[in-house]
Formats: structure tokens, C-alpha cells, sequence
């Protein structure tokens, strides 16, 4: 896929995501429809998933792939960085990354992607695997955070603010 067509793959993927989960509030419905949808659509993704913030750390919710480690703590790994920095992540080398949880050792490049909700707290990160090194770059990044903030940052899906 080359790069104009992947930035068009995503806008066609937003747009099925947000015309499947139209009003629907339930997060695990929603994590579980974004993983799935995801999933099918890339076929450089080898792992999708979220995992979501509860006391204390990170414990895993709906995903696609191989079994996951059920928690992370915030000091671990690159969902960790995430959370404490509050940003998207994009390794192209996990085996590189210091504290890298190796899950699967099949995965070879990440992007981690927070989630806030609609009162703007961090509720969860995407969390994307590829067996593929430095398989993830900018185009990935947008489109991945518009697909969460359509999802996750109004109470109703889709969000409108977040589709303009
Ligand atoms: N590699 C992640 C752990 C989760 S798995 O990729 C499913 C990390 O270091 O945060």
C-alpha cells in the first residue's frame, strides 16, 4: 500500500468504524468493534488491542491476535511510555526499546496510541503490533488518533468535533 492510498485505507476505515458503533456508548463494545475492524483491515497489523486504565496500572481489554499479558504497569514498557507521556508512541525496533514487554516474540515494531475520553481523562491505549520492523510512521499515527478520538472522546459515537 503505498502512502497516498494508506491515508485513503484510514478515512474508509474511520468512516466503517463510526457508522457501526453510530450511538453506541459501551466502551467494551466500542474497543472490541475498533480492534476488530483494525484487524481485518491492515495486514500489517500481527496484534490490536487496548488496554485499559484501572488503579494502579494497565490491564488488557478487547483485542485481535496472539494471548497478551493481562497487565502492565505504568513504569513498563512502551504502553507505559505512553500513558506517562501522555503521547503517541511509534517504535520501529521494539527488541531495541529499554523495557519493552515481549508479549509475543513475534512483534518486532509497535505504535501505542492513548485514549481520553470525553471528560479528557486517559481511559486506554491502542496497541498495535507488527511482525514487520519500522512498520508504523506518520500516516499510521493520524489515522490511528482520529479513529480513537471519533470513538472515544464524546459520550455519543461518532464524534462530531473529532470528524471535522
Ligand atoms: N509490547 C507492549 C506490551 C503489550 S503487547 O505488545 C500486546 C509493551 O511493551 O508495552
Amino acid at each position: 500500500m503505498n502512502k497516498y492510498d494508506k491515508a485513503e485505507h484510514y478515512q474508509r476505515v474511520l468512516g466503517q468504524i463510526t457508522a457501526m458503533l453510530d450511538g453506541e456508548r459501551d466502551d467494551v463494545a466500542r474497543m472490541a468493534t475498533v480492534s476488530a475492524v483494525l484487524a481485518g483491515e491492515f495486514d500489517y497489523f500481527y496484534w490490536t488491542g487496548f488496554y485499559r486504565m484501572q488503579a494502579g496500572g494497565l490491564v488488557i481489554g478487547p483485542y485481535q491476535g496472539t494471548p497478551g499479558c493481562l497487565r502492565i504497569a505504568l513504569d513498563r514498557g512502551i504502553c507505559g511510555a505512553a500513558v506517562r507521556q501522555g503521547e503517541t508512541l511509534v517504535v520501529d525496533n521494539v527488541h531495541v526499546f529499554p523495557g519493552h514487554i515481549a508479549c509475543d516474540a513475534k512483534s518486532r515494531s509497535e505504535i501505542v496510541v492513548p485514549v481520553w475520553n470525553a471528560a479528557g481523562m486517559l481511559v486506554a491505549v491502542l496497541d498495535i503490533d507488527s511482525e514487520q520492523v519500522g512498520a508504523f510512521g506518520d500516516i499510521d499515527r493520524l489515522g490511528l488518533e482520529r479513529i480513537v478520538a471519533a470513538v472515544f472522546a464524546c459520550e455519543e459515537t461518532p464524534c462530531q468535533n473529532a470528524l471535522d
